[in-house]
């Protein structure tokens, strides 16, 4: 048994949950108010015991089991919530191994190099003549000295050697110092010091680690104005926010983040009180941020300047692009993208423009009430994208309307909510003064359920299973749970084998009308993380994939993947029959979870129903989609348990 099976066969989900929600029992499972949004009256977070898993079917709409449950309250990372649960659950977690020990000393002495230059920097800047331009300078820029003090902000100077000198002095090697991305390389040989007169801002993880700096000039002729450090192994730009250490706590409690262009813009309204704010660092905004600060809140808001937002009329999306000369990578987010990581983070994205000319920094200096209205006039990603297009147009021209109508649909057509569609199609026919039906006839998008337009309660009464046997069949619970987490493996070591398989199984799904494999499909944690790995390993190109996978899954993980492939090493169905056999695998565990969630689902929508709580028709649309998906896999999987040649 892998740590990860012992610790939760040791460890109760009742009792861990109970920490937090108050559980009544109803049935097999025990619900409560979910911990993890603002509830109305009906208790709509479910734990299951016996399979050990709980899901929210209310604004959330989450689920997992015990590792996620206190990843979600508490904050933390996967390895992170484990060394918890181990030490509640008595188990002892399997040393590193000697690679592994040797690589993170390796990161650690790193991360000691780059506090130690802080220090010099900070030293720099506070203490020496040589760093008194700079501190002038920041000061004139508005900031005080505790600002400075708590932003850690420096001073590298002019010359080739300083840095490397002091910190070689403090028993750092050039190699480590290289490492670390404080040196750089001549070509001819030989190291000199990366940072020369620019002041420095230290960036950390959002565990307060150092992983790099940026380093803006003085000097105006100096190019590129901000510098950063290289990659490293622990400086990856696409993954890190700048400032998020700090903000964390306070995006928790305001429930919003703000996510401006620039190191300075996160730190002037800090000073100012605005402490939310986080930025990235001169790259597009990646989905790997994104799903750090959805760690913290759902609702997000773009603070773009004003050319980025609107001077593109053509747009092709939201481009934050500007000269690209000295940028390393061309930051662009496009409305698509927004909007595609919206649905799939299940966030609450928002947009607003500052005003021509000026950015976080500047407006909140002039007024900060000004930055305050403009944070709360944020408006939907599609909102602000017509919104922007039809600034100052003609809308009587055909040809502006024609333009405009090209350029939004796409967007509204991505949209993942039927509701949110139909409100920005009429949105967008009032805009441009068009009849709604002439828009859609455009381009054939259905309008689909509208809200009020279907009596709530009715049509979600009993769903049919067409291959379902009568009710309550189920065997005993723990059984069941076992054969989820069995399927679950089981599909987890085909895919760790052959990652790519899981384009034909999509391809499959799309067919049968069915959404794509997700790592939702997985239940437990442990699985959902270690086929995030395994889909990581389809996007590069060094090694094979199980090697990648395995060399970069944290510890725990590693032993329990090593175990399934060992248990599954004797499987090996003809190739022709591992998809069939995945996609039957994959089709059965979304089955038993579609039943798991329609019978919650209809003793919920009871419940608020009694209770006259306006849920009851949420959960109803719930239910319905439910239901069709259910209908969907049972026709997928033919009328006994078997393919439907249809699938293939
Ligand atoms: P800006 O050029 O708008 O600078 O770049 P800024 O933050 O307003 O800087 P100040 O106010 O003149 O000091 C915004 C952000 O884009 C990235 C940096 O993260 C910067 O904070 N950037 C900019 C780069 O990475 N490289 C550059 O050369 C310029
Ligand atoms: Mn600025």
């Amino acid at each position: 048994m892998s740590s990860i099976e012992e610790i939760k066969a040791r460890l109760d989900i009742l009792e861990v949950v109970s920490e937090t929600v108050q559980l009544k029992r109803s049935g097999k499972t025990y619900t409560g108010l979910c911990p993890f949004h603002e509830n109305t009256r009906t208790p709509a977070f479910v734990v299951w015991p016996d399979s050990g898993v709980w899901k929210c079917f209310g604004a959330c709409n989450e689920g997992g089991d015990i590792f996620k449950f206190v990843m979600k309250r508490d904050n933390l990372d996967f390895p992170e919530a484990l060394k918890i649960l181990a030490e509640k659950a008595g188990v002892v977690l399997r040393p590193p191994s000697a690679l592994e020990s040797a690589q993170r000393e390796e990161h650690e002495r790193l991360r000691a190099a780059l506090e130690e230059a802080v220090t010099f920097f900070r030293q720099q800047l506070t203490r020496t003549p040589a760093g008194k331009p700079a501190l002038d300078y920041l000061r004139g820029r508005g900031l005080t000295d505790e600002t400075l003090a708590l932003y850690e902000l420096g001073y590298a100077p002019t010359g080739w050697d300083n840095t490397l000198k002091h910190l070689t002095e403090q028993g750092f090697t050039e190699q480590e110092l290289l490492e670390a991305g404080l040196l750089s390389e001549r070509e001819k040989g030989g190291v000199y010091d990366r940072f020369r007169n620019r002041i420095m801002f230290p960036i950390r993880d959002e565990r307060g680690r150092m992983a790099g700096f940026g380093a803006r000039a003085l000097n105006p002729e100096d190019i590129p104005k901000y510098l950063n450090s290289p990659q490293t192994p622990i400086f990856d730009k696409s993954a890190l926010l700048y400032g998020l250490d700090k903000a964390r706590q306070p995006i928790r409690q305001r429930d919003q983040v703000v996510i401006v262009e620039g190191y300075m813009d996160v730190i002037a309204p800090a000073q100012a009180g605005f402490n939310n704010l986080v930025s990235p660092m001169g790259t597009a905004l990646t989905e790997a941020q994104l799903k750090l600060l959805k760690r913290l809140t759902r609702r997000m808001v773009l603070a773009l300047d004003a050319d980025a937002a609107g001077a593109n009329a053509t747009l092709r999306g939201l481009q934050v692009a500007r000269d690209t000369l000295d940028r390393e990578s061309d930051p662009v987010f496009n409305a698509r993208g927004l909007i595609s990581y919206e649905g799939r983070l299940q966030a609450d994205i928002r947009v607003t423009t500052l005003p021509e000319g000026q950015d976080p920094d500047e407006v909140v200096q002039n007024d900060p009430e000004q930055w305050r209205a403009l944070i709360a006039a944020a408006k939907p990603v599609v909102e602000h994208v017509m919104e922007t297009l039809a600034a100052g147009r003609d809308l009587d021209d055909a040809k502006v309307k024609t333009e405009i109508v090209d350029q939004v649909l796409p967007l509204i057509r991505d949209l993942g909510s039927g509701i949110e569609r139909d409100t920005y199609l009429q949105k967008l026919a009032r805009l441009v003064r068009l009849d709604e039906r002439t828009l859609l006839a455009e381009v054939g998008i259905r309008p689909s359920v509208r809200p009020g337009r279907r009596p709530a309660s009715r049509p979600t009464a009993t769903p049919a299973e067409p291959t379902a046997p009568p009710a309550r069949r189920e065997s005993p619970a723990t059984a069941a749970a076992e054969s989820i987490s069995r399927l679950e493996a089981h599909v987890l070591s085909i895919l760790m084998r052959q990652p790519e398989l899981v384009y034909r199984v999509d391809r499959a799904l799309q067919q049968a009308g069915l959404p794509r494999f997700d790592t939702q499909d997985f239940q437990l944690t442990n699985h959902q993380i270690a086929y995030r790995f395994a889909q990581e390993s389809l996007e590069q190109d060094h090694t094979e994939p199980l090697n990648f996978t395995m060399e970069n899954l944290p510890l725990p993980l590693f032993d329990m993947v090593d175990d399934l492939l060992i248990t599954s090493e004797d499987y090996d169905p003809a190739a022709d029959r591992v998809l069939e056999d995945l996609l039957r695998a994959i089709l059965q565990l979304r089955l038993k979870h579609l039943r798991q969630s329609g019978d919650q689902l209809r003793y919920l929508q009871e419940a608020a129903h009694e209770q006259g709580d306006l849920k009851a028709s949420q959960y109803g649309q719930e239910l319905l989609k439910i239901t069709r998906n259910l209908e969907r896999v049972n026709r997928a999987l033919g009328p006994r348990g078997n393919l439907t040649p249809a699938t293939h």
